[in-house]
């Protein structure tokens, strides 16, 4: 029973280590501290034996060959390198990504256009449609028609959840000879997922979104049928094929293998109890609170991630009521992390037609497979006695 307890709603910033990838990881502190690249001794290449199990472990989850992962520092590093990689190993001139991307993609964009890239920036659909912040797929293949062209598409969009569908996307990416590179930060765990017969050429993912520890992610990049090429954008000692050098973070790849691993086993019980969960707090708060509205597609639909909610209330100020909120112990957001020190209302929501007031005034929860309905319960109930102690009637 959480009582008054700290309620955690801000999974799609990060997750809870699961306490079994935190047991995985530990013993390679301890027992184990050897380099995984010093081959003369029993602890290095034990070492390299872990990694390696840990990329068998991740290829399986996200439907690649063990070949095909590369280990890096997160998600916001696999984009940096799947993106700049490819572009300067392809000699691209152009490249598209839609308004909604993560900051992790859109900066880079912005990046590679001030380096002379021509960047398209692919509007959404906005909040009066039926799918509101799907893409246009005509105006997607006009923009692709130009010439050699790098595409980054998010599997699942961090803030209102909505999953893409990738593998109509690629087909018109390939269909004139593009490459798509696919963030798939906040898909596993949460989707099935399998980037091969997605027919991404290259996906980035990050450990710390699904119980796995922070610091550690994979990009894949594809080696069956058509080979796909990138330049390393970090140089050293020549690990993970010369694509990625530095000292491999063992016990990261370890923690993260095992978390693919759980995310994979748990995966059908784990994405129906979030997505009820989510319904129930959505169906509390609209009996709490009739004039709220939903952000993004409808609470049920399957284009909807299982463990995303993302609400406006009309006039309550979402940085006061977020706060109101943590004071009270219950976590949400009012979107990407990364960004949540900056007061600028988020470019997703805007990008869905709502004014900037509307942006500020709206939160996002994410639960995840360790959230109880006790727990959705309680911070439902805190969260209507937030919004009426700010004056909302
Ligand atoms: C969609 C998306 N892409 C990229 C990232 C960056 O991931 P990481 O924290 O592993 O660098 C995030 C994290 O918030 C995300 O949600």
């Amino acid at each position: 029973m959480p009582g008054n307890g700290p309620v955690y709603l801000d999974n799609h910033a990060t997750t809870r280590v699961d306490p079994d990838v935190v047991e995985s990881m530990i013993p390679w502190f301890t027992d184990n501290y050897g380099n995984a690249g010093s081959g003369t001794h029993a602890m290095g290449t034990e070492a390299r034996d872990a990694v390696e199990a840990a990329r068998k472990r991740v290829a399986h989850a996200v439907g690649a060959t063990p070949r095909e992962i590369v280990f890096t520092s997160g998600a916001t590093e696999s984009i940096n390198l799947a993106m700049v990689g490819a572009v300067s190993r392809q000699s691209m001139k152009h490249c598209v990504v839609p308004e909604t991307e993560h900051a992790a993609v859109l900066d880079v964009a912005d990046q590679l256009e001030r380096q002379g890239l021509s960047v398209c920036r692919l509007p959404v659909a906005t909040k009066e449609s039926k799918a509101p912040g799907a893409l246009d797929l005509d105006r997607l293949d006009e923009m692709v028609s130009s010439g050699p062209a790098l595409v980054s598409v998010m599997f699942a969009n961090n803030e209102i959840g909505l999953v893409h569908p990738i593998s109509d996307i690629a087909d018109i990416v390939h269909a004139h000879g593009a490459l798509l590179h696919v963030d798939c930060a906040q898909a596993i765990g949460n989707c099935s997922l399998d980037v091969t017969a997605l027919g991404a050429d290259l996906a980035s993912f990050s450990a710390h979104k699904c119980h796995g520890p922070k610091g550690v992610g994979a990009l894949y990049v594809r080696r069956q049928q058509r080979a796909v090429r990138i330049d390393p954008q970090v140089f050293g000692g020549g690990q993970e094929r010369g694509i990625r050098s530095g000292t491999l973070n063992v016990p990261g790849i370890v923690g993260m293998g095992r978390a693919c691993e759980l995310a994979g086993k748990t995966l059908g019980v784990a994405t129906s109890h979030m997505a009820s969960l989510r319904t129930t707090l959505w169906n509390r708060l609209l009996e709490y609170i009739p004039d709220i509205r939903l952000n993004g597609p409808p609470i049920d639909s399957d284009v909807r991630l299982p463990n995303n909610l993302n609400i406006l209330i009309p006039g309550i100020d979402g940085a006061t009521l977020l706060a109101e909120l943590s004071r009270t112990g219950v976590a949400a957001s009012s979107g990407s992390a990364c960004s949540s020190e900056q007061p600028r209302p988020s470019h997703v929501l805007r990008a869905l037609g709502l004014s900037e007031e509307e942006a500020r005034q709206s939160i996002r929860f994410g639960v995840s497979r360790m959230t109880t309905l006790e727990e959705i319960e309680s911070a439902a109930e805190r969260l209507k006695v937030a919004v009426q102690s700010l004056g909302h009637v």
